[in-house]
């Protein structure tokens, strides 16, 4: 697989997560907040038609080189250094710029075989490298449930003062 910036050629319409709020951004909204600045959106994707034969065999018929198997968006954020966790919090200034992981998810068909993790690190690299042009203290995520936020915990994300959803990395 490969991961790459969205574009309207990716089939944004078969991809399912199995929670629509999810697939009915990457539809709907993805593409307008691109076109816009307000999120990079990145997908991946059979790296070429071998990688698509192989995924065929494995059972997989519907996935094609456009087919999304997983994305995720990046965003510039703000967060008050009060609301990260308190041996967090005392590094910061009162205001800190963060980079926003709004959303990651993973084909349904194809969660728990490690394509999460990879995603997740891609947005990690990312993000650092973003970070080395324009300030960003590390990333912040919304998890959309506690399963999501145990997830992000198992990768050293820190839980937010009093907010068991909100989660912090720093990359510095
Ligand atoms: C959450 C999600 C992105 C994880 O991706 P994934 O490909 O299924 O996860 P991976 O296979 O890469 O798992 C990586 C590690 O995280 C762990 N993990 C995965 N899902 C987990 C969960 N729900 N709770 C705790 N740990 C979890 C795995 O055990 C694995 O650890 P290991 O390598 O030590 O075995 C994926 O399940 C998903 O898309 N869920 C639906 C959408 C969603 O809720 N997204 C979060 C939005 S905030």
């Amino acid at each position: 697989m490969k991961v790459q910036a969205l574009t309207g050629n990716h089939d944004r319409n078969g991809f399912d997560c199995g929670v629509e709020a999810l697939n009915f951004w990457l539809r709907q909204t993805a593409l307008q907040h691109q076109a816009k600045g307000i999120s990079r959106t990145f997908v991946t994707v059979p790296s070429n038609a071998g990688d698509v034969q192989g995924y065929v065999s494995a059972g997989y018929g519907d996935i094609g080189e456009a087919s999304i198997l997983g994305f995720y968006a990046l965003a510039s954020a703000f967060v008050l250094a009060d609301d990260l966790a308190p041996e967090l919090a005392k590094h910061y200034p009162r205001q800190i710029p963060v980079t926003r992981l709004g959303r990651l998810a993973i084909r349904s068909d194809l969660q728990g075989q490690g394509l999460g993790r990879l995603l997740l690190a891609d947005a990690v690299t990312r993000s650092r490298n973003a970070a080395l042009s324009v300030g960003s203290a590390g990333i912040f995520v919304d998890a959309k449930n506690t399963t999501a936020a145990k997830f992000y915990a198992e990768y050293g994300f820190t839980v937010c003062k009093e907010q068991p959803l909100k989660l912090y990395l720093p990359m510095w």
